[in-house]
């Protein structure tokens, strides 16, 4: 309530960009606060999960996109998530399209943006995430979700996901591909087969050979998929993906339709938030079909659009999810979001 009636109508009045980058940075600095958002905000005892050899202390994460650079890491634990996804980044640093490219659709409960993978590259994500580390705790998981640059073409996306898989392989807890920004032009055709498969199986190779010089696990690789792809699209990068024995799958990125719009905000990029909910669920439920006829190696489901209540969180669980992500619902509804999810007397 206090965030909603006096927090964010303040925070309204600014840009989006500006005053989401201006609070990233002052709590990125704050650290004395964190043990009182700890106490404020974070939720009580909840039963751990196992997923895929990473246990997370809960099945609540921060989404990607929210933290490109991952300046705010032990912000994001104060807070009680389990796992925060960083990035996404590219090999080199990047501004991203003109400004102004994040526009709120309040009566919808929605966000538009077009950054365009604005990040400051690879090895400042890996300085960062290695001097958060020194102080969060072994419990908090940290995945790094990679993208190519803009320059790069779609024929040498490859070599791009390479570099950032490379630089950050210690630092990531987990990895995930992200092939569906429609703010990039052209990531979106990585969904077709005849350059998954090559993505996939190249990246694994990598993940192989570096793993056999470490003597360490493989690494987890998620691949983050679009709302907007049909059944047949869906099938097929499914099959692709268990081909090639990636973990699993976040569903989903933003969408390039404008369903359930009234305003009359006519901006392009990628639409999050409540109206991308419905959509979002329905791939979600398409591929928990597709595992429940693949008992034998199902693929890890992670549901991320429009989460803004516990209702929200369980539509996800039982359509499949064994995670659950949120970027646009933490900008509506505010840190206590995360409490009224995953306690249980909520
Ligand atoms: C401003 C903004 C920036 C985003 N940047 C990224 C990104 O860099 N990489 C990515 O994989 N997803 C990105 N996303 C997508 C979110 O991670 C998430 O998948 C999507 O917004 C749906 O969840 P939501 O409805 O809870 O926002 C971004 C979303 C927003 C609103």
């Amino acid at each position: 309530m206090f965030y909603k009636i006096l927090i964010r109508p303040l925070l309204f009045l600014f840009d989006p960009e500006v005053i989401h980058n201006y609070i990233l940075n002052i709590v990125s600095k704050h650290s004395l606060l964190y043990p009182v958002f700890r106490i404020f905000y974070s939720p009580g005892d909840i039963n751990s999960v196992l997923i895929s050899d990473l246990k997370f202390k809960n099945r609540l994460g921060l989404s990607a996109g929210f933290d490109k650079n991952g300046i705010a890491l032990r912000f994001w634990e104060s807070l009680g998530f389990s796992h925060v996804e960083v990035g996404t980044v590219t090999p080199l640093p990047q501004p991203g399209n003109e400004k102004p490219r994040i526009f709120r659709l309040k009566k919808e409960n929605a966000l538009i943006n077009r950054l365009g993978f604005n990040n400051k590259g690879a090895d400042e994500l890996k300085k960062n995430i290695i001097e958060a580390r020194k102080f969060t705790g072994n419990d908090f998981i940290v995945g790094v979700n990679i993208g190519k640059n803009k320059d790069t073409s779609i024929k040498n996306a490859l070599e791009d996901y390479k570099i950032c898989f490379e630089k950050l392989y210690d630092e990531a807890d987990y990895f995930t591909i992200n092939i569906s920004s429609p703010n990039t032009e052209g990531l979106r055709l990585l969904h077709e087969e005849q350059y998954l498969d090559t993505l996939l199986s190249e990246l694994q190779k990598l993940n192989h050979h570096i793993s056999d010089l470490k003597s360490s696990d493989v690494k987890c690789i998620f691949l983050k998929i679009a709302p907007d792809i049909n059944n047949e699209m869906i099938e097929s990068v499914y099959r692709t993906a268990v081909k090639n024995n990636i973990s699993g799958i976040v569903a989903t990125n933003t969408t390039v339709q404008r369903p359930k719009i009234k305003s009359d905000l006519d901006e392009q990029g990628g639409l999050s938030g409540k109206p991308l909910k419905s959509m979002s669920d329905k791939v979600l439920k398409k591929l928990n079909e597709l595992n429940k006829k693949n008992l034998l190696n199902p693929l890890i489901l992670i549901g991320a659009g429009g989460v803004f209540s516990k209702k929200d969180f369980d539509d996800k669980i039982n359509n499949g999810a064994s995670l659950v992500q949120v970027y646009t619902g933490f900008i509506y509804e505010g840190p206590s979001l995360i409490k009224k999810i995953l306690n249980k007397n909520n």
